[in-house]
Formats: structure tokens, sequence, C-alpha cells
């Protein structure tokens, strides 16, 4: 393959243009030569072939666990469920006791076996393949799992739902006097008021050139608060790597400060990471105050306190 470039780019640009390529997020499993169970999360998953059935992904050099995919002869690759971010990151952080509090089993080749994920592809190595800084796995799928969940998707460096793209307003009117059963779903209203509002305003976002992810973590740190990084995460659902990313260029550019607080790393927003968000918050409670004016029956305030105790339920449950 060719090694020439016609325009020069910093892999920072090539990450970030490879961000807008949705993916879905896996945990790919073995174990070592010491039967230790190894997994790591990878969104480099693709199909191959279907005749015979193959399929690929791609893991770093770097990580801990290479050693065990380059020689593994047996893989499972677990398509992870719209509720499991939270194992998504702890798969993510290289080296640690990723098995210790999972609850997994083992196949009869040694493999570890997550529970409730949406699919699983059981894999004997096929072929490894050297890619640059990563070595290519193609698996040889020997049995397949379906659960019918719906599957976790990252993109723009944070994790999302998949859902059909909003409907157009004849559509819409259309609906009107709709008896579909999705009509009386809560999850139904909540997601499509969501993506409707978020539409319009993501792309206000990126047209004053920032990232959704990095609006939201500027709006966690606005009027120069400051939040722990286990809470920046939860608020902002981005993975551990891509928030030390876009917080490692924030404090390069001035907009927030880095700092431990009891042994946590926290981010400090700085006066010119405020004034870079100020006119989107100002925008954003503008798209609010519009929407609510129409709406005559609840108060803002009674609705966000709702949708808090949503959360909160949701979370507890
Ligand atoms: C959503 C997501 C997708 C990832 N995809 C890959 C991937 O395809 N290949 C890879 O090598 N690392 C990927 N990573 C990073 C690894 O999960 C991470 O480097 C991990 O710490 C490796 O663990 P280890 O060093 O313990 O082996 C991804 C991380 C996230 C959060």
């Amino acid at each position: 393959m060719s090694q020439s470039t016609t325009e020069k780019f910093t892999s920072r640009d090539f990450r970030d243009a490879l961000s807008s390529f949705a993916t879905g997020v896996t945990i790919v499993t073995t174990r070592d030569a010491q039967n230790t169970p190894v997994g790591m999360t990878a969104s480099s998953f693709n199909s191959v072939s279907t005749e015979p059935p193959l399929i690929l992904w791609s893991v770093t050099k770097t990580a801990k666990s290479a050693p065990a995919f380059k020689t593994a002869e047996h893989f499972a690759v677990h398509v992870l469920a719209t509720d499991q971010t939270e194992l998504s990151n702890k798969f993510a952080k290289s080296g640690a006791d990723k098995f210790g509090d999972t609850s997994f089993s083992v196949d009869a080749n040694g493999v570890p076996i997550l529970e409730n994920t949406a699919a699983r592809f059981d894999c004997k190595t096929w072929e490894v393949y050297e890619g640059g800084d990563h070595w290519i796995i193609v698996g040889e799928v020997r049995a397949i799992e379906s659960a019918k969940k719906e599957g976790l998707v990252f993109g723009g460096g944070t994790y999302a739902v998949a859902s059909p793209l909003t409907a157009s307003k004849s559509a819409e009117t259309r609906e009107t006097g709709s008896s579909e059963i999705i009509d009386d779903l809560l999850f139904y209203h909540l997601s499509r008021a969501y993506h409707q509002m978020a539409h319009q305003f993501h792309d206000e976002v990126r047209s004053k050139g920032l990232t959704v992810a990095e609006w939201r973590v500027s709006a966690c740190l606005y009027a120069q608060s400051t939040c722990r990084f286990t809470e920046l995460a939860a608020r902002t659902f981005l993975d551990p790597q891509s928030m030390e990313d876009i917080l490692s260029s924030m404090e390069e550019q001035g907009l927030c400060t880095l700092s431990q607080t009891d042994g946590e790393r926290s981010a400090t927003g700085t006066l010119k990471g405020h004034e870079r968000v100020t006119s989107l918050i100002e925008l954003a409670k503008g798209y609010e105050k519009d929407i609510m004016n129409d709406i005559d029956d609840v108060s803002p305030q009674a609705l966000k306190s709702t949708l808090k105790k949503i959360t909160t339920s949701a979370l507890n449950s």
C-alpha cells in the first residue's frame, strides 16, 4: 500500500473525521496463555464475508490485551446494548480488573461470555494481519446469539442510540389521530421530543465550530464551575478516551484547567471557556422559551422537575 499523502493532516484531524462515521460498540473477549480472561471495548468490528461467515476487528498493538488476541485461537465479539455504556467504559480502561465484578461465564473454548448483550459472535481466529499500529483480526463465526435488544451506537465521540430520522412536517400532520401503539409509550415521546429539539440546536452548535460532545463538556463547565471527570462523563455520555481528548484540547486552548481533587481528576471552566458557549446557552434558552410558549398546560419548571424525577427513578430501577 502506498505511503504517500497529498495533504497533511494531524492524527487529531484523522480521528475527528473518522468520528463522523457512527458505529456500534462491542466488547471482544478471549483468554490468555495463563487462562486469564481478557477483554476490551472495540468499535472497529465489521462484517467481511457471508460464505464463509467472517468478521473482523482491529486491536491497537499497544493494548495490554493485544498479545492475547494476536495468538488466541478463539474469541467472542459481544455487541453491546443501549443500557451497557458503563460496561463499555469499564472494558475501555487499559489494564483494569475488568472481570473482577462483571458477571460472566466461560464457554467450551475457555472464552469469557458476558451477559445481557444485544448479540454475540463466537469466533475461531481465521487470520491476523498487520495494519500499521493495529492488528486486524479476522474471525470465522462458529455460533451466534441474538437477544433482539437495541444496539448501542458510538459516533462523534459520544454514545448514542439509533433512531429514525426526524419525521417531516407533512408526515407529522398525516400522523395526527393515529392510534399506533407507540403513541401510548412514554419512551417514544421522550425520545421524539429530544430529537426534534436537538436536531436544529445541534446544527447551530456545529456552525460555531464545536462538536456536540465539546458543547456538552463546555456547557457543564459554564460559569467557571468545577466538575469531577466521573461526573462529567455521566453528564455528557462520553467515553473516557474522548473525554480526555476533549479536555486536554480545551486546556491547551485555555478553555479549562485540570486538577486533582481528593484523588480524582477535575476540570474547571475558565472565563474564555465561559465566553465560548455564552451565545449557545442563550440560544438554548431561546429555543426552550419558544417551545414552552406554545404549551400552556405545564410550566417549564414543572416539566423539568418531572423529567428529573424520571431520570432518578430510571437510575434506581
Ligand atoms: C467506544 C470505544 C471503542 C473502541 N474501539 C477500539 C478498537 O476498535 N480497537 C482498539 O484497539 N481500541 C479500541 N478502544 C480503546 C480500547 O478499549 C482501550 O484502549 C482499552 O483500554 C484497551 O484495554 P487493554 O489495554 O487493557 O487491552 C475503544 C474504546 C472505546 C471507548
